[in-house]
């Protein structure tokens, strides 16, 4: 059983579809689902509970402590993906695990190796014995070439990092995302509630969706689009990460731009876009001239 929010992602999909297990949707009340499906397939040999940590489209983090406790009365075997959670939340950056002060973690845990900690490969974790067989029975790994040593020294560069630095790191990674957030927000922007450093604009349609993304792109933002079947039909997102940049000059571009591009694809807001402007209060501390 894979449990997730509303919104579809192509790795929830082709999981599901490789196990051909149902996915029970809803982040709202994912535990009460997750536990109902439980009880109702107690009598299956072995189940595993799928969830990711930080869902990424919207930044809300699944409520692991809960879903791993449901696990443990339920002798079933949680997976976590902390892809988009590894490095970026939790006291030291150790990802939902320190997050949730989960110790001693039985179950499966997965991530990539290309979010925060921006490189390649992936990493996962478990039993000896699903180690071994993992190894033994992937066609990822037995058919496919090794990570290169180029890869795996910038691997070990980036935890190094982490570890000396990520406190100054995280706590400028959270200024901006609040900053980015309150600017939106300001601005009367409909933004996503995420907790983490994600902060997603919601867009009422398709076109507005590629349009912003684009424009945005101009501009040397990477923004991410998502639109249908990704998200409900006639709704589309922008998604905005906040970085730990040591300059706040990207930052603040961010801030400036949405305004002004969705000033672009409807001018009667302009009025609205030139308040964001002035209350969030440019200077020339920031490099903008
Ligand atoms: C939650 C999650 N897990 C795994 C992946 C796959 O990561 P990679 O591109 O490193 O294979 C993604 C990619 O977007 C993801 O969002």
């Amino acid at each position: 059983m894979r449990v997730k929010d509303e919104i579809k992602k192509a790795v929830d999909m082709y999981g599901a579809s490789l196990c051909g297990t149902p996915i029970a949707t809803g982040y709202a009340d994912i535990y009460r689902k997750c536990e109902k499906k439980l009880a109702r397939n107690a009598h299956y040999r072995r189940i595993f509970v799928v969830t990711e940590s930080v869902f990424s489209t919207e930044g809300s983090i699944a409520p692991f402590d809960e879903i791993k406790g449901l696990c443990d009365k339920y002798k079933v075997i949680p997976v976590i993906d902390d892809s988009h959670g590894i490095s970026v939340i939790g006291k030291s950056g150790r990802g939902i695990l320190e997050e949730k002060g989960i110790s001693h973690f039985k179950g499966i845990y997965t991530a990539s190796l290309g979010k925060a900690i921006a490189h390649a490969g992936g990493m996962i974790t478990g039993s000896k014995k699903f180690i071994d067989y993992i190894r033994y029975s992937t066609p990822g790994l037995i058919y496919s070439t090794a990570l290169p040593p180029a890869i795996i020294a910038g691997i070990c560069k980036v935890l190094d990092i982490i570890q000396s630095d990520f406190n100054t790191l995280s706590s400028r990674m959270w200024e901006y995302k609040k900053m980015i957030q309150s600017a939106l927000s300001k601005a009367g922007y409909h933004l996503s509630n995420g907790e983490a450093p994600i902060t997603s604009i919601n867009c009422n349609s398709t076109h507005d969706t590629i349009l912003l993304t684009k424009k945005l792109f101009m501009e040397h933002i990477i923004a991410t689009p998502f639109i249908p079947p990704s998200v409900p039909p006639g709704s589309g997102k922008v998604r905005i990460i906040a970085g730990a940049n040591r300059k706040g000059y990207p930052v603040i571009i961010v801030l400036i731009l949405p305004p002004l591009i969705l000033a672009a694809v409807r001018i009667s807001d302009w009025e609205r876009h030139l308040r964001v402007w002035r209350t969030v209060g440019f200077g020339n501390e920031w490099g903008i001239h």
